[in-house]
């Protein structure tokens, strides 16, 4: 019981390491809390400091959720679901000890759990992504169109607690985005520099 709790903890802290800010920060002495959706997460470096900077901190962010769900492994320790040990690091990307107990969107931390947990769930997740980005040029609405269609695609994989997770991380991804959802609605989204939702 001590190491399942040092285990979570340690899922908890790799979680709360905000990427973003720590590279503005160190790389461009910018604080992109201050810039774009004021958002920490990779479409807001990737708006604010470029795509370099963007995909270092989806990386980053990815392995946040995915390193804390192999925990057990490297542990050797499976005592409880591999996927506390992902949400437990998604409650540190959004309630960070190292940002006054704020954060991110769950994004790319809940699809870095996926990534370890079930890969195949991730690649759907990605491909629904891209598609929406490319068909809106918004990503706001592609992360939550790909967390709903994603959680109705596990209720195949006969995996309770999953589909129980996904669905609670659907709920608490469209409320991370509420401030998005109220710009999809009045047509003020910000968008990215490509695809079709920049023509229509
Ligand atoms: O991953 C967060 C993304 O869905 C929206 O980011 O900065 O446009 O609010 P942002």
């Amino acid at each position: 019981a001590i190491q399942v709790m040092l285990m979570l903890v340690i899922a908890y802290l790799l979680g709360s390491i905000p990427s973003g800010v720590w590279i503005g920060k160190a790389f461009f002495h910018i604080d992109i809390r201050q810039h774009g959706s004021g958002n920490i997460g990779t479409t807001n470096t990737y708006r604010v400091l470029g795509p370099t900077a963007g995909t270092i901190v989806m990386a980053m962010d990815i392995s946040k959720g995915a390193l804390a769900t192999l925990l057990p492994v490297f542990f050797g320790n499976d005592t409880i679901n591999a996927l506390v040990f992902g949400l437990a690091a998604i409650l540190g990307h959004t309630f960070s000890i190292f940002d006054h107990f704020k954060g991110g969107k769950a994004v790319a931390t809940s699809a870095g759990m996926i990534l370890a947990y079930q890969p195949i769930f991730f690649l759907i997740a990605a491909g629904i992504w891209i598609l929406v980005i490319l068909l809106t040029s918004m990503v706001s609405l592609a992360s939550m169109v790909a967390f709903t269609l994603t959680t109705i695609t596990t209720f195949f994989a006969n995996d309770l607690f999953l589909s129980i997770l996904a669905i609670a991380l659907t709920v608490f991804i469209f409320y991370r985005h509420r401030a998005n959802i109220n710009r999809i609605l009045h047509g003020n989204e910000r968008m990215v520099p490509f695809g079709l939702g920049n023509y229509l």
